[in-house]
């Protein structure tokens, strides 16, 4: 029996059965629940228990995969994961014949008398979304947008009726699948993507709840820096403010993402440097990391992006110099009433 295969994925830990075609999600340690995620992952999983497939769009670096992952561990059921793919047909989700199985008999034992006898079978191989409806898994359809909509068909009928469509020549002769009732659905998608990514037929979304994930809030992306690197609470605000200044200030109001701020926090653990304007690695680190996310702000053919990141780089790094200083956190003070 191969051996379970542990594979850290998006923070839930991940194992691999030995059947290979299922995984088996666990909450893991480094996954962050701060109220923000909370309350998604608590939404997510009302809508599941009553039945609904669920949706997490947003755009990159948003947390959809890992959240999808959380959820699914929580639902306790085999995991059975998909990508979207522009190359999918409908036979990548379902299954499809695979040749033919001749079997011939040859039968002498009078040797006057020879009866031969000719058998052909087809041969009938499930793919996952079959495997996972019969076997009442969760599925995870990861940026299902990826595939053309027509690859998606057969979800269609899986989500409202509950039946899986099968061509007639499965090989037991079933044409139709009754789901298992513990299947569940959770997609992600990144609706703001560009590249290769189709336009999502209005039957399947209808027959989704959509929750929209919006950027993490302050406190989380704290929380995720530490937990993803073992860096500290001082340097992980450091670096999120910076990278939050920053988004925005592209051309992909996105960018960076909280990978950016993950990268920075892990190489300064690794290097045992630390946020502050003077620390090279610091100062190698962001630059390599932000430059690349945001390099299309340009001026007369020169990224600005350098100067942006050095300014920001000082600004919040000295207003946490000052507030180390005085002890507190920075007050916003409202002028009006000065
Ligand atoms: N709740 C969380 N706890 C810990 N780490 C998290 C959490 N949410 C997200 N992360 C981390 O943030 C990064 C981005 O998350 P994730 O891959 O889930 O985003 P995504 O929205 O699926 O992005 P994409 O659209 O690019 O696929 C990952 O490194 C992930 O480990
Ligand atoms: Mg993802």
């Amino acid at each position: 029996m191969a051996e379970a295969l542990n594979k850290d994925f998006g923070e839930t830990v991940v194992r691999v059965q030995p059947d290979g075609d299922n995984i088996e999600a666990e909450a893991s340690d480094q996954f962050v629940a701060t109220p923000h995620v909370q309350a998604l992952a608590e939404r997510a999983l009302a809508y599941l228990e009553v039945g609904y497939a669920v949706h997490f769009a947003g755009s990159a670096g948003t947390g959809k995969t890992t959240l999808a992952f959380h959820v699914a561990a929580k639902l306790g059921r085999p995991v059975t994961l998909i990508h979207g793919d522009d190359e999918f047909g409908s036979s990548d989700l379902v299954g499809k014949d695979s040749g033919y199985r001749k079997s011939k008999l040859v039968d002498n034992y009078i040797h006057s008398v020879l009866k031969t006898e000719e058998n052909m079978n087809t041969l009938w191989v499930d793919n996952r979304l079959t495997t996972a409806c019969a076997s009442g898994n969760t599925l995870i359809y990861d940026e299902f947008n990826r595939s053309r909509p027509e690859a998606n068909n057969a979800l269609l009928s899986v989500l409202e009726e509950r039946v899986l469509n099968l061509p007639s020549l499965r090989q037991n002769g079933e044409g139709y699948l009754q789901v298992h009732p513990d299947f569940r659905a959770i997609f992600t998608s990144n609706p703001e993507e560009y590249a290769g990514v189709h336009k999502t037929q209005d039957a399947l979304m209808d027959r989704l709840i959509t929750i929209q994930m919006g950027n993490f809030d302050r406190e989380t992306e704290i929380a995720i820096a530490i937990a993803q690197s073992g860096v500290s609470r001082h340097d992980a605000e450091i670096i999120v403010d910076i990278v939050n200044e920053l988004r925005g200030t592209g051309v992909n109001n996105h960018r960076p993402t909280i990978r950016a701020t993950i990268a920075i926090a892990r190489i300064l653990v690794h290097r045992k440097a630390h946020a502050t304007f003077n620390d090279p690695v610091f100062q190698w680190v962001c630059h390599d990391v932000l430059t690349t996310e945001t390099a299309k702000v340009t001026r007369e053919g020169q990224s600005l992006m350098p100067h942006m990141i050095d300014e920001s780089m000082a600004r919040v790094c000295n207003a946490a110099l000052k507030t180390r200083r005085s002890g507190s956190r920075p007050r916003l003070v409202n002028k009006g009433k000065e």
